[in-house]
């Protein structure tokens, strides 16, 4: 690295509250950065790739009891892989592979131990996304939330996307039959084809309702949501007595404008004594490891399967995100710089 790099970054310039996000809502700074400076125990990292998150919605707009903190003009956050280019920290050398928050740039320093060390895994980047945050969240909302049983019926919605088609092999895994909902033909071809959904609704072209009623006649036993609107209005017509509801994420409503849309059929939570609740993976940090253990393992196997959707070049990022918000990923997105 030169004396001063230029670092390239995207920072906060609008908070899309009750509105959809907009590129005005990104800022491109160019600033310097010195070569010199680590404090002990830090490093600095040249950011290969960066992970696109619907949550970063809710970040923008400053969510109260979501995350806080986050003012104009900071960098936009987000968890990121990258080599380490300079470093005042032992068990992080120049030259290893890490994640951490690094954000929407191209040099990040941080310190070493905030960072997690990928240099010993295959696909690095599966850090970012199927043993990160996404198959974690997966995880944890499936099994810890969801308590799917053998034989029982499991709907989940985004079933394309990077938590949704880690939950549904999941509750695959736990001997369920499964239902992905997802938008587009070649999305539910992908989900049952290759990744072994039992079934798959295609909620553009299909009523999700109709469907339901033919597919799964005794009930939703677990549904693991992450659209809400809707389809969880629907899926709540359809729910098993016992049923449990999960929610991971509204994505239906976070390019809304104004109110979100709530449930009609909420009652049916009383009538079939069924529960539905929310959960946030980070509250689940002690149990990463053996988490990631169990995912590691299952894609070891083959009996878990992942995909990743790349868009490329740091300037594309809000593009990008946004288009991840509309759908035009398969599996987990990530920006290559
Ligand atoms: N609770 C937690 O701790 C936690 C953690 C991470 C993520 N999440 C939530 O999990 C959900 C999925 O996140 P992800 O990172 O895995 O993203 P993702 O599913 O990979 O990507 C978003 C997907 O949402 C779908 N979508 C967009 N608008 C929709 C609409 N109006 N109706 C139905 N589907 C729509 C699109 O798929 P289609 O083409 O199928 O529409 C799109 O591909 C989000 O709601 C996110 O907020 C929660």
């Amino acid at each position: 690295m030169s004396k001063t790099t230029t670092n390239r970054q995207w920072r906060i310039a609008g908070r899309p509250v009750k509105r959809a996000v907009a590129p005005e809502d990104f800022s491109w700074a160019e600033v310097p950065l010195e070569d010199s400076g680590l404090a002990p125990g830090e490093v600095r990292v040249r950011v290969s790739h960066i992970s696109l998150n619907p949550g970063l919605k809710g970040q923008l707009e400053s969510i109260a009891g979501y995350v806080t903190g986050l003012q104009t003009g900071d960098v936009v956050p987000s968890q990121g892989l990258g080599e380490v280019v300079a470093s005042a920290a032992e068990e992080r050398p120049v030259g290893s592979l890490v994640i951490g928050n690094f954000g929407w740039q191209e040099y990040a320093t941080a310190p070493a131990a905030e960072t997690d060390l990928a240099s010993n895994l295959k696909q690095p980047t599966a850090l970012l996304g199927v043993l990160g945050a996404t198959g974690l969240t997966a995880y944890f909302g499936l099994t810890d939330i969801g308590r799917p049983s053998p034989g029982e019926t499991v709907v989940v919605s985004g079933a394309a996307g990077a938590t949704g088609s880690v939950a549904g092999q999941i509750a695959r895994i736990a001997g369920c039959r499964v239902i992905g909902i997802a938008g587009g033909a070649d999305k539910c071809r992908w989900i049952t084809e290759e990744l072994g959904f039992d079934a798959a609704i295609d909620y553009k072209s299909e009523s999700v309702r109709k469907r339901l009623a033919e597919l799964a006649p005794a009930g939703v036993d677990v549904f693991f949501d992450n659209v809400g609107g809707q389809i969880l209005d629907e899926v709540l017509s359809r729910i098993a007595p016992k049923a449990r509801v999960v929610i991971c994420g509204g994505i239906s409503q976070y390019q809304r404008e104004g109110r979100n849309q709530g449930p009609s059929n909420y009652m049916n939570l009383v009538f079939r004594r069924a529960r539905m609740e929310g959960f946030y993976c980070g509250d689940y940090a002690d149990r990463f490891d053996q988490a990631r253990g169990r995912l590691a393992g299952w894609l070891e196997d083959g009996r878990l399967k992942h995909r990743e959707y790349v868009e490329n070049g740091l300037e594309n990022a809000p593009a990008a995100f946004i288009g991840m918000l509309a759908g035009a990923n398969v599996g987990k997105t990530l920006l290559k710089i």
